[in-house]
């Protein structure tokens, strides 16, 4: 069959499935285009034996086979998925196999295989799990890994490929972003960083659209390498564009995607050169508690000031909108001693002084800069301005320009909301931030494009 035939087939298989089954088991295949792109982009030798052990309709498999392999083998636990795949791409060597449950070792046997294969590929599910959705197996070790590092299948996924795959052989997955930060997937991340080679990382952005989340395509090497350099890609009008390499061991944990080197070298001087917020700021940050119908809630908030209340004068909070998107930044206002709701998120800290200058620096285009590309890992979806994002930021009291910047905040938020005195306070206080923080002229250039490609017009504050 024709591969843009097999492609409307398998969506149309898709479509028939129930969607409590397609939630439960994670079935959201990858369309043929994207497929065909990882293969090429993987350069896999021609005679290579490949396996997609969660392989669905095929759409991996078919995609290989058109570009010449032969050497291909594929598993799924749907049985409706295997036999399209089977009648539809020609191809035999699918079966029906629980590869999350089973062995690498029973995997193989159960698709004829005498020896490991040279390349592991696919999407494998993601579903966190939970009483409903079990790994049936006996093996201890392997079920407490899989719990420990976050349990969810495509974890459990991941896991099982190392039995699958020869020593020196690929694995190449497309898994959920959340992956390379979210600190419940430590151990395994680690495991990766320390034991074996990261040879690329595409950032897919949110490719799936009705899977939560964003994506990226994960391709490892089963060996160690101690000067391996990780490839970064990002994925931009169909093709996947090349952004920079980072040394492995540069990572202990959290992987962040770095767009350039540019982003790479700025992230490396910042956080070498200064102490976290978390660390210097030791008042409670988290979210508002207070049931009062008088509490601030998030929407109540505007940039240096509030939308219904004027800003208190003495106490020792800030108020933070706990939704945080790219296109607006950080949207907070000192609070004084004003209670807040769960929508908002509260710092505080010993002295009015400190909460303002927090404030000036939260709201700074290097500030947002930082958040947006380390702290959220370049998401473009709406994120949360929790506690442990906010104690990441690197903070640095300035004795020269200290002061500056509280004056500053106490000018935005006495005169009117977004008049031309106002943008031109705001451009101020990015300018001291800049200075505070050691950030030359060519950096700052870099960060302001950056940060006015993402942010909306509204502020722009060149105006
Ligand atoms: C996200 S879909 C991807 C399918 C295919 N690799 C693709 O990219 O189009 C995940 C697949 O994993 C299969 N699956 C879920 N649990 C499985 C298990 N325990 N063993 C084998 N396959 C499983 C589902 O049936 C589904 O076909």
């Amino acid at each position: 069959m024709e591969i843009t035939e097999y492609s409307k087939k398998s969506k149309e298989y898709e479509t028939s499935l129930l969607t409590a089954k397609k939630k439960s088991d994670g079935i959201y295949y990858t369309d043929v285009d994207l497929s065909l792109k990882i293969i090429k982009f993987l350069n896999i030798p021609i005679n290579a034996s490949i396996l997609d052990p969660c392989c669905g309709t095929g759409n991996f498999i078919i995609s290989a086979k058109c570009l010449g392999y032969n050497n291909l083998y594929g598993s799924d636990i749907d049985k409706g998925a295997v036999d399209f795949c089977k009648k539809n791409s020609g191809v035999s060597n699918i079966h029906i196999v629980d590869s999350l449950s089973n062995s690498g070792d029973i995997v193989l046997k159960k698709i004829g295989l005498r020896e490991k294969v040279d390349f592991v590929i696919g999407n494998p599910p993601y579903v966190p799990i939970s009483k409903d959705i079990t790994i049936n197996t006996f093996d201890y070790l392997f079920l407490r890994n899989v719990k420990d590092s976050g349990s969810n299948l495509f974890i459990a996924a991941i896991y099982r490929a190392f039995e699958l795959v020869k020593v020196g052989g690929g694995i190449s997955y497309i898994i959920p972003k959340n992956f390379l930060h979210v600190s419940a997937y430590s151990i395994l991340r680690r495991f990766l960083l320390r034991e074996k080679r990261i040879r690329s990382i595409i950032d897919l952005g949110a490719y799936f659209k009705n899977v939560r989340g964003e994506q990226i395509v994960l391709t490892l090497a089963n060996e160690y390498s101690p000067n391996n350099n990780i490839e970064f890609f990002s994925y931009r009008q169909g093709e996947f564009v090349a952004n920079t390499l980072v040394p492995q061991n540069f990572f202990s944990d959290e992987i962040l995607l770095f767009s350039n080197v540019y982003d790479f070298k700025i992230y490396k001087k910042l956080k070498s050169s200064y102490k976290k917020l978390g660390d210097i700021c030791t008042g409670y940050v988290g979210r508002g508690k207070s049931k009062s119908p008088n509490a601030i809630a998030g929407k109540n908030i505007r940039k240096f000031s509030f939308k219904n209340v004027p800003v208190p004068s003495n106490g020792n909070k800030i108020f933070i909108q706990n939704i945080y998107s790219a296109e607006a930044g950080i949207i907070a206002s000192f609070a004084g001693n004003m209670e807040a709701s769960e929508t908002v998120t509260v710092f505080t800290d010993g002295d009015e002084k400190m909460c303002r200058y927090v404030l000036g620096v939260l709201h700074s285009r290097l500030c947002n800069y930082y958040l947006m590309r380390f702290c959220f890992n370049g998401s473009k979806l709406t994120m949360h301005a929790d506690a442990k994002y906010l104690k990441k930021i690197p903070l640095i009291i300035n004795t020269g320009t200290f002061t500056k910047v509280i004056s500053i905040v106490k000018l935005l938020e006495n005169i009117s909301y977004m008049c031309n005195e106002w943008y031109e306070a705001v451009e101020d206080l990015n300018n001291i931030i800049y200075e505070t923080y050691n950030i030359t002229i060519e950096e700052r250039k870099y960060i302001d494009t950056q940060v006015r490609l993402i942010q909306s017009e509204k502020w722009n504050y060149d105006k």
